[in-house]
């Protein structure tokens, strides 16, 4: 990444054409770009707003095609194989750093990472065979959750447990890959910080969401204003972007316990805990992802009003179940049912905090009313 700054009109390939891409494609579009966007899926949901590239992410004639036609390079999904990353960072510029992506793929760099820059984690311990994982659990000596090091979201690839035998079937029922087995952390919320940063170090820092998850997937995000950890929070985000040389925008999850962070993890691209800032902040996640690896000076993450994001997870509601009530944004994000699939999500943004609460009520309750399909 050279820091240049780019004129309008570029050509900006995407790695991944999920909603994170669509969104991205929208902002993108309006700020007069157009874009790529490589994914294996028949039909994904950027495919809607650019040219979709259906290949694998190390397919090397997609990759070369990728980066012939475009100016610029980054990603929405942070599976892509490393190598690829590599091999484009030698070919064209891209953003995020290659180096950024490889940490956050395997849960037990990240977290030595997160130790080298000083930060708290929750309690962990590598392990590679059965053996490894009883010998982890003597160690950490109470309940917890056994992850797999790669691939894993939306709580997949992750199992609790309580003995020494839930390690044991954990560690079967993911598959015998390595691992790590953490300590259950006793937090009393989760939140997170979604900022960004361009390549000459200026950052941007969102206000803190507080997070709640069902099944293991992220349900709602609360904006947090004037909350005591933001500034804690954008150090910690500053120390992890700053370390990375990052470019674009970065999350950090965290787990608050005793009032203090502890860090979870990170994602190297917009995250859905950001979703609200799109219709519920001067300038949305996905513009100023693009404005950091254009270079260009970032928008304001000022939130217009109070706000919360309600993730859409299995089933989309009646538009006009949902849009009548005041304050209502929502997202659809054009992919087929299924459960436990993101469909969509509603922003709902209210002048204070307890008429949120009380819009939030009556949007939870047209969920429950309107017909779902
Ligand atoms: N060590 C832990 N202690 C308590 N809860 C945890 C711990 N690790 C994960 N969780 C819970 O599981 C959720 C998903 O775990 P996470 O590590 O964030 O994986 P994913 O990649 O699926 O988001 C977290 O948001 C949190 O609610
Ligand atoms: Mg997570």
């Amino acid at each position: 990444m050279s820091g240049i700054i780019k004129s309008s009109g570029l050509h900006i390939g995407v790695l991944g054409g999920g909603q994170l891409g669509q969104m991205l494609g929208l902002a993108g579009i309006g700020l007069g770009h157009r874009f790529s966007f490589l994914d294996p899926a028949e039909r994904p949901p950027a495919a809607q707003v650019g040219r979709h590239i259906r290949a694998e992410y190390d397919d090397p004639e997609a990759l070369e095609r990728l980066v012939r036609e475009c100016d610029l390079i980054t990603l929405e999904f942070e599976n892509v194989p490393e190598a690829t990353a590599r091999w484009i960072d030698q070919h064209a510029e891209i953003a995020p750093p290659p180096q950024a992506l490889a940490i956050a793929q395997d849960r037990l760099t990240e977290k030595l990472f997160f130790q080298q820059q000083g930060l708290a984690v929750a309690p962990f311990v590598a392990l590679d065979t059965a053996e490894q994982a009883q010998s982890a659990f003597a160690e950490i000596n109470g309940p917890g959750i056994l992850k797999t090091r790669r691939l894993g979201y939306d709580g997949k690839g992750q199992v609790r447990f309580e003995d020494s035998d839930g390690v044991s079937a954990g560690f079967e029922q993911l598959g015998r890959v390595p691992c790590i087995l953490e300590g259950l952390v006793d937090f009393e919320r989760e939140v997170s910080m979604v900022c960004a940063r361009r390549a000459d170090g200026q950052m941007a820092f969102y206000p803190l969401t507080e997070n709640e998850h069902q099944n293991g997937i992220l349900y709602q995000s609360r904006v947090l204003t004037d909350d005591p950890l933001q500034q804690p929070a954008q150090s910690a985000c500053r120390a992890v972007a700053d370390a990375l040389d990052y470019v674009g925008v970065l999350t950090i999850e965290f787990f608050v316990r005793n009032g203090e962070l502890l860090v979870n993890e990170m994602a190297p691209r917009v995250h859905n805990s950001g979703h609200w800032s799109l219709g519920g902040a001067v300038c949305s996640q996905f513009e100023n992802h693009l404005r950091a690896i254009l270079g260009w000076p970032l928008g304001s993450t000022k939130p217009h009003s109070a706000a919360l994001m309600r993730n859409l997870v299995g089933a989309m509601p009646q538009p006009s179940a949902v849009l009548q009530l005041p304050g209502v944004l929502l997202q659809d994000y054009g992919k087929s049912a299924r459960p436990g699939r993101k469909l969509g999500h509603i922003t709902l943004l209210a002048a204070d905090q307890t008429t949120l609460d009380a819009q939030s009520e009556k949007l939870e309750q047209a969920l429950a009313d309107t017909p779902f399909g």
